[in-house]
This record gives structure tokens, sequence and C-alpha cells, in this order.
């Protein structure tokens, strides 16, 4: 029998730790900031009662920013050759499993045709790192997008190159520019990637990113194998020195032609709860429900929204390289997160009470560049002669 003296001990601790818990999501609410140890106290928080108030709280502050607005991206996925030899990504150089395909310069027109017709006003290019698609290519590419659609933004998610080449494709009107840092714990970076992927060089890049003026977007998986809370609170740290426009999490999913085959997924909570202190950290950040979080759980992109994202990147591919494009395994491909399947996507966004909106919804953050700035940039640069902006080296 338990005594009931017992049970109300057991009762109370549970209470002192919701407690204690919900007091670190009000002070980082305040402050956007915790010490490490808090960081990881709340990251490692199991009470659904917790939990739920954090998400509210994280619910409440991107409702304050940018109201009841979930913006939508439509995902151009162009090429699925890679270079590198990730070993968590299904497209990776070694995975001979992998059905490569490349989308020419008329086909990704026509995606963006396709979705300036259902509504999209952004339209994010992704790929490996494919050099067929060399810097001149895709800077035509770009220009060709921008000239027929000039109030779209175009959105780049295509991995390292060097600085001129970043440049080179913001001349030609690239907006923004995605680039998961994957990991800020440089050991944990190398059990990700093999010995040619260099920590330094990716986050070097994440700075002539910012520095050339995109709008930038880093980011992490959740779950991905070697990951601690404590290499988390260093991601968080990270993001805290670089502020990022945008944060791309979801969790990571083994592909079963990887060498990360056998590891286990990431779960949906600690996305939530990460995707929450996010929020409360960046309260204005462009932050998405990704594909990877509908796909661990089919109410993953609500509960995404749910606890403080505001950013959904329906698939834009043309329908026969969709089920190609397999960076983990059982990618949805077929539902809801299709662009053509906008209306039912809006529905089930309506229902959480939010609108899809379909504007080219700018990073509401400060740029690093000033407006006046990224002007004289412009003036004082040309093809031949590259501007002078300064190459900060990192760290
Ligand atoms: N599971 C989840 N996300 C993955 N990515 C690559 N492979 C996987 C995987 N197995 C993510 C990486 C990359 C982005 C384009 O997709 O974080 O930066």
């Amino acid at each position: 029998m338990i005594n009931n003296n017992s049970h109300n001990c057991m009762a109370s601790s549970q209470e002192s730790i919701i407690r204690t818990t919900n007091s670190l999501t009000d002070r980082l609410r305040r402050n956007q900031t915790l010490t490490d140890a808090e960081f990881q106290q709340i990251l490692q928080t199991q009470e659904e009662e917790s939990l739920e108030y954090l998400y509210q709280n994280a619910r409440q502050v991107c409702d304050i920013h940018y109201g009841k607005n979930i913006y939508a991206r439509g995902l151009i996925e162009f090429t699925n050759y890679c270079r590198n030899n990730c070993y968590y990504c299904g497209i990776r150089r070694e995975n001979r499993k992998a059905e490569r395909y490349r989308l020419t310069e008329e086909d990704i027109i026509n995606c963006a045709k396709e979705g300036y017709a259902l509504g999209f006003r952004t339209f994010v290019l992704q790929g490996g790192e494919d050099i067929y698609y060399t810097k001149e290519k895709l800077g035509h590419i770009i220009t060709q997008i921008k000239k027929f659609y000039p109030e779209c933004a175009v959105t780049l998610s295509f991995g390292e190159w060097d600085y001129d080449t970043y440049q080179y494709w913001h001349r030609c009107g690239a907006d923004r520019y995605l680039l998961r840092h994957e990991t800020a714990d440089q050991i944990h970076y190398q059990g990700l990637h093999p010995h040619e992927m260099n920590y330094f060089h990716r986050m070097n890049c994440l700075e002539q990113l910012k520095e050339t003026g995109y709008q930038v977007g880093a980011g992490f998986m959740v779950g991905s194998p070697g990951q601690t809370v404590e290499t988390l609170v260093k991601d968080l740290r990270f993001l805290e020195k670089f502020q990022p426009h945008m944060i791309g999490i979801g969790p990571f999913i083994p592909q079963k032609d990887t060498p990360f085959a056998g590891k286990a997924s990431g779960t949906l909570s600690m996305t939530r709860k990460l995707l929450s202190v996010l929020r409360l950290m960046f309260p204005k950040v462009l932050l998405p429900s990704t594909t990877a979080l509908g796909t661990i759980h089919p109410q993953g992109r609500e509960m995404g929204i749910l606890s403080g994202a505001n950013v959904v990147m329906p698939n834009l591919s043309p329908v026969n390289v969709r089920g190609k494009y397999l960076l983990y395994n059982d990618k949805i491909h077929t539902g809801c997160e299709s662009a053509q399947a906008r209306q039912q996507l809006a529905e089930r966004i309506h229902l959480l009470g939010y609108k899809l909106c379909m504007d080219r919804g700018d990073s509401k953050m400060q740029t690093c560049i000033s407006e006046k700035k990224k002007e004289d940039f412009h003036e004082s640069c040309t093809e031949q002669q590259p501007c002078a902006a300064d190459r900060t080296q990192y760290p």
C-alpha cells in the first residue's frame, strides 16, 4: 500500500519540477537566453504540463510578431547529384542506389511558373552540391526567374561554395540562402561527415553569406547520431552569436542506404522543444515546420506550428522526380506537402487557427548589412570587379 505521505511527497516533487521548468520558460521569454545548465534542463523536461506551457509561450511570441500568418515557400529540388558524402544523407555521393536526376533550366523555370500560378512568391532552389550547375549556369537560372517574377524571392539551398560565387548569385538576384550548420560541435561535426568536409569551412561559408547580404538560414537535425544536450547547447550558443534570419531544424531520420541506416530517428518531442526554445530566443526568426517533422508523425507539421514554427515549404518539383530526392526513409511526397495540394494544406492550417500566407514573407530580423550599405555594395561592384566587402574568418 502506498501511504498518503509518500504519495503527497511524489506529487509535490512533480509540482516543484513543473514550477521550476515553467519559470525557466518565463525567463527565456523575458530575456531570450538562459545559462547552459538551464538550457539543458529545459531540453530534458518530460513533464507534459511544462511542455505545453513552453509550446504555448512560443506560439504567443510568434503571434506577437507574425500574427496568424504561416508563410508558404515553394520548394524546387533541382538536382540530387552531390559531391559530398555525409554519413546521414540519402543523396550522398557513394549511395549507388539513389536514382539521380537533374532538372534543366526550362524545367526549373516551369516549376516557378506553376508555383507562381498557385500563388507562391518565394521559390527555394534546393539541391545536392552538383558541379554541373556552374556559377554561370545557376546564375542564369536565378536571373531568368527574377526577370519573369521580379516580386518573388529566390532562396538558394545549395551548399558550400566560394565567396565569389555567393556574391555572383546574390548579384543575379538570389535573396536568401539556407545552409544548415548541422552541429556547432567540431567533434560531432566530424562524426557526421567524412574528413574531406570541414567544420570551419562550413562556418566560414555562413559568415560569407551574411556578409554578402543574403538573408541567411542556419540549422541542424534533431537527434543526429552523437548529438547530446551539450552539443545542442552549443548549437543554441552558435545561433545566438550568428543571429540567422531563418533556422531550419527537423528530426534526423535514417536512410537505408547510408552508414547511419541502423540509427534511431530524432523524436517529435525533442524537435518541438527545440522549436519552442528557438522561438523564445529569436522572436522574429523564420522557422519552418519541416517535411522531416511531417514524416515522423502524421500531425508533425501541425504540431511544429503549434510549437512556434511559422513557415511551410510545399514541394514544387516535377512529380516524376519527387520520389527521388530521398534524403531519408519514407520522405512524404504525395500528400499535403505538395504545392498542388495547397488548398488542403491551407485547410489544415486553418483548423489550427492560422492562415497560409502566400506573401514573400521577408524576415523581420535586422540584416547585418543595412539597406543603405547594400545599395552601395551593388553600385560599387561589377561582375569583372567583385566588391571588396571583407571576408570574415570563422571563428
Ligand atoms: N534526416 C533528416 N534530415 C536530413 N538532412 C539530410 N539528411 C537527412 C536525414 N537523414 C537534412 C540536412 C541538410 C538538409 C537539406 O536536409 O540537415 O542540411
